[in-house]
């Protein structure tokens, strides 16, 4: 692989620095609409399945084009390339990163793994297709943490209108017992389904969760565990041992946060079927060949992973609203939290030099129109800019009359106030504005277009990653709190305190059975 710039090394960043300096401190979104009518055209533009406005970003040509110099003179094209090429680009764990690979259709990738990959699926969706059939299955419990359950439950979420009535899906994550014991009192062992997802099958949540769910089904009388335990795992050895019969795989190349597509996905297949499970792997498969192929100027993923350097190194911004004005697109926020933080969330480049700029931001976000009437004043009178994503679709899948107006109306209207503000209201009332906003809109929230977002998001995290010069990839940084945990779960029987700092000693002590 060859040896990249990453991006304050680069030629261009210095170039971004001083425009920074000139112009880009004093720009104002309001000058530059009415100085250029054609903006929007300029910064808007049509991808596989999603339409992106950018243009209420404080951006303007100057800056877009040192943007994209900056990603040529870093790499970025051969960064992608290799990717898709498989090779090893996760360094830290000498993996590649295949999960493009996965929604490669049959006979599209030359990959050694896609015959792998498409018998996998042919299987999954095979069973899928069963447990769909079988009206004794009436509920489906998925066990899973981090990318074994934000990726199917955003998507079960978010295909709510996709959903075959019928069966009923529970996500217990936590390993905090009242979730599990919650879904435990709203289902019974002969017609419930459990799904044990866990890319390694040694995350203790899930283990523990998997254990205590296995115990309540023997204790009910359960007998066939082959019939109602499913493991979703590149660890078959370890999901045999624990008594699991049917399991489907998936690979070291697959990271947690990017499985949603792999076996990870079946309580997505078993909720939206064979066919719509295939439109999802599609509509994200569109979004490759877009990544793979279109030029860095009509790039999206490209153009926002670009933008996100530009908002988090110059403009110094350090957390990005999610704001999907969508209700099914409610956990949304959270997949892409741990899409974008657990990706890019680091410190040290590939070489382990420390880095003396920002990574990721801080995502976090709820569904509109809901977020106006709690955390939206802080985003248009508050002292820190917060540039906001908002996400759309054209049409809604219910029928009541004006509310799907209503939406949108607010949704372009909070984008608009955030931009012009009210400058000259009078204390209290002013609006500062020239406040940055994204607008992403779906034609409508389908299997094909939450997999091109989703992918699009991917793409991003990917690009400003890469500028970073870290690794996307890994995550050593959820490491440290395992180990200690497992350490304090001890302590927490023994009572001992030795060697715990004096905070650490006063909690174990207090919450230590004897006190
Ligand atoms: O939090 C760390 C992490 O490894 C995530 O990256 C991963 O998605 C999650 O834990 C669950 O891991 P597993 O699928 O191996 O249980």
């Amino acid at each position: 692989m060859a040896a990249r710039l990453r991006c304050d090394e680069a030629p261009a960043w210095v170039g971004l620095q001083e425009h920074w300096d000139i112009n880009g401190r004093a720009f104002d979104l309001r000058c530059a609409f009415a100085a250029d009518p054609n903006r929007f055209a300029t910064f808007s533009q049509q991808a596989p399945q999603v339409f992106a406005d950018l243009s209420k970003n404080r951006i303007d040509l100057a800056v877009q084009a040192l943007l994209l110099r900056l990603a040529r003179e870093c790499g970025l094209e051969a960064h992608r390339d290799a990717m898709f090429a498989g090779e090893p680009i996760n360094t830290t764990e000498n993996r590649a990163v295949k999960h493009w690979l996965l929604r490669s259709p049959r006979g599209a990738s030359a990959d050694p793994d896609a015959k792998l990959v498409h018998s996998t699926l042919d299987a999954m969706l095979d069973y899928a297709e069963r447990i769909r059939a079988d009206a004794a299955i009436t509920d489906v419990v998925n066990i899973g943490i981090g990318g074994s359950d934000l990726g199917p439950q955003m998507a079960v979420t978010a295909l709510h209108d996709f959903v075959s009535p019928g069966k009923r899906f529970h996500f217990v994550s936590n390993v905090d017992g009242h979730e599990l014991a919650a879904v435990l009192t709203q289902v019974q062992p002969a017609s419930t389904l459990f799904l044990i997802a866990s890319k390694t099958f040694t995350t203790l949540e899930t283990m523990t969760n998997a254990r205590s769910a296995r115990g309540w089904f023997e204790a009910q009388g359960g007998s066939n565990i082959a019939r109602h335990f499913a493991a979703l795992t590149t660890n078959v050895a370890e999901a045999g041992k624990f008594g699991i019969e049917t399991t489907f795989g998936f690979w070291d190349w697959v990271g947690g946060r990017y499985s949603m597509w792999s076996a990870i996905g079946l309580p997505i297949a078993i909720a939206i079927g064979a066919a719509g499970f295939r439109q999802l792997l599609s509509g994200a498969h569109e979004m490759d060949l877009h990544f793979a192929g279109a030029a860095l100027e009509g790039n999206l993923p490209a153009r926002l992973g670009l933008l996100d350097v530009w908002n988090r190194n110059f403009l110094g911004f350090t957390s990005r609203s999610i704001a999907p004005y969508h209700s099914a697109l409610r956990r949304l926020p959270a997949y892409l939290q741990q899409l974008e933080m657990e990706s890019n969330g680091k410190r040290v480049d590939l070489q382990g030099r420390p880095l003396a700029f920002g990574t990721a931001p801080v995502l976090w976000g709820e569904p509109g129109t809901n977020g106006q009437h709690a955390y939206f004043q802080m985003l248009h009178q508050g002292t820190d800019v917060v540039p906001v994503e908002f996400i759309a679709a054209k049409r809604a899948s219910h029928t009541l009359a004006g509310h799907h107006r209503l939406l949108l109306a607010n949704a372009l209207a909070q984008a608009q106030a955030l931009m012009q503000g009210r400058p000259d209201a009078g204390g209290h009332r002013d609006f500062p504005g020239n406040r940055p906003s994204t607008f992403l809109l779906l034609d409508q929230l389908t299997p094909a277009s939450l997999g091109a977002l989703v992918a699009l998001h991917e793409h991003r995290v990917f690009v400003s990653g890469s500028l970073w010069g870290i690794n996307s990839f890994d995550q050593w940084g959820v490491e440290l709190g395992k180990v200690l945990a497992a350490d304090i779960a001890g302590r927490l029987i023994s009572g001992d305190l030795a060697g715990l700092d004096g905070s650490t000693a006063g909690l174990v002590r207090g919450l230590h059975p004897s006190h």
